[in-house]
């Protein structure tokens, strides 16, 4: 990422919880250290010591040891010095960057001190004043909530829920498609599927592998990929009136081990087309397309060549499609995702077999989850078709505001987040500052790794009033600006 991300402004992640509260720099580690191990050490640490020889002068004439590393004054020569034995404790994948930026810490204190009235970052469907139906409270207390039947993939009654409701395409124009409910596998969320199916591709451990992702997307793969020990390699969305996969940008490594895909793309909104996924898929490797925005179309659902889900598919390569309850019906809380292997049957038995191992020694979806699935799913109806709904109208306001000034919203397929061009009459950061002066919080397009700026990321999922008042805001300031030049 160009600048490292420690903004507030992503929901949910520890990380970037830990930048937002402000977690002091990489060294913090060493003012943790325990007393003893400076001062006095615990007696059963000592009790069989050997009396300390005493203290010699040292030998002039001694030569220092070879490859001895220059100490500062507290460390013996030759010695590494203190700190960096302490760091080196931890991973350098658990090494992330905690610093924030000024803009991060302005966000922090205008959070603190309630003058954010618009947050238009809001990615949390269950802090928007949606209505969920009251089945689906209940759906969490059964009896069968006491019983343990641990299964690696989740229960079958589960599996064959979620097959059920992807066998329905999110259009309703499509014909109902055939899902093997033997071919899912549930995980507590999508993260964890991606870091298990960096486990299945790749030995990880910082050996050099990497996988493909597009650029713009989902800033947190910087973070699923380097604690499995991969790296990340982009290729490119471009945009021209709509986005597509430059192909030109589709160049793996000889270490690439997965390509990763999003659709529709956060924060794009563009879908797969078919021409996307024909270059994806002649490279050869194992693709993860991530699909939880799958059911919130949004422009150009008519487009003929848009893949509404590999699952239509009948791929050449091994494909892994994600999906899960936090957008599905908007339920992060109840952590339960699932990943559908498709692809070539030797390939998919194969997956499975290995994935079975990962799975089983997580065990990580709760009973009561996968008890309330069936409901969740089938209730859920209602949350995902108001949440299509907020999207559609929010998307409509934004674009009628915009019409008449200097910025453009680009075109948005589907998902929760629509992305707005600003003049380049100044930089991405001063109109996020600015607006938020104005009390409302967008999202940098930096944040995303837009080749350039400037560019805000909104949320779609924001309550309708309170997003048509901010748009409001952002149509006065941006017509001021561009008057003021
Ligand atoms: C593209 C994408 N995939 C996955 C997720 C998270 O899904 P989960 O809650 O199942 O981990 C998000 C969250 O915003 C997302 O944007």
């Amino acid at each position: 990422m160009r600048r490292k991300f420690a903004t507030a402004c992503i929901e949910g992640h520890a990380s970037k919880r830990a930048a937002a509260a402000g977690i002091g720099p990489k060294n913090q580690a060493i003012l943790w250290r325990p007393k003893w191990r400076i001062a006095q050490r615990p007696a059963i640490l000592t009790r069989n010591l050997p009396p300390k020889k005493p203290a010699q002068a040292p030998n002039p004439l001694k030569k220092p040891r070879k490859n001895a590393i220059d100490c500062p004054k507290n460390c013996r020569p030759g010695r590494r010095p203190k700190r960096e034995r302490t760091m080196s404790l931890f991973s350098r994948r658990s090494d992330f960057d905690h610093q924030q930026n000024q803009l991060s810490q302005k966000i922090t204190e205008m959070r603190r001190s309630g003058q954010i009235w618009a947050d238009l970052s809001v990615s949390n469907p269950t802090r928007v004043g949606l209505s969920y139906p009251e089945p689906m409270l209940t759906a969490l207390s059964t009896k069968d909530d006491l019983r343990y039947n641990p299964a690696p993939f989740g229960s079958i009654e589960a599996r064959k829920a979620v097959a059920e409701s992807l066998s329905r395409p999110a259009t309703g124009k499509k014909p109902a498609r055939a899902v093997d409910w033997r071919r899912i596998v549930l995980s507590a969320s999508t993260s964890e599927a991606y870091s298990w199916l960096f486990k299945l591709l790749s030995d990880g451990g910082n050996c050099g592998d990497d996988v493909m992702a597009p650029s713009p997307s989902y800033p947190l793969f910087e973070h699923l990929a380097r604690l499995e020990g991969l790296s990340l390699r982009s290729y490119r969305l471009a945009y021209d009136d709509a986005w597509y996969v430059d192909s030109g940008t589709l160049i793996p490594g000889p270490k690439t081990r997965a390509i990763l895909a999003v659709s529709p793309n956060n924060p794009t909104g563009h879908y797969l087309h078919a021409n996307d996924f024909a270059h994806l898929e002649a490279l050869g490797l194992p693709i993860i397309c991530d699909e939880v925005f799958a059911p919130y179309a949004l422009e150009g659902a008519e487009d003929e060549d848009r893949i509404e889900s590999l699952l239509d598919l009948n791929p050449k390569c091994l494909c892994f499609v994600l999906g899960g309850l936090s957008k599905q019906v908007g339920l992060p809380q109840m952590k339960l995702g699932w990943t559908v292997v498709c692809g070539p049957d030797d390939l998919v038995e194969e997956a499975l077999a290995r994935l079975e191992l990962i799975a089983d020694t997580y065990l990580s979806v709760s009973t009561p989850v996968q008890l309330a699935l069936p409901r969740f799913l089938k209730e859920g109806d209602v949350v995902r078709k108001e949440i299509a709904e907020r999207c559609a109208r929010n998307l409509a306001v934004l674009k009628e505001n915009l019409q008449q000034t200097a910025a453009s919203v680009r075109r948005t397929e589907g998902g929760w987040t629509a992305v707005i061009e600003l003049p380049r009459i100044q930089s991405e950061d001063q109109w996020i500052s600015q607006l938020l002066d104005l009390g409302i919080l967008v999202q940098p397009g930096w944040l995303y790794d837009f080749e350039r700026e400037a560019f805000a990321v909104v949320s779609l999922l924001i309550e309708p009033d309170l997003f048509a008042r901010a748009v409001a805001e952002l149509k006065t300031l941006i017509t001021r600006k561009v008057a003021e030049i």
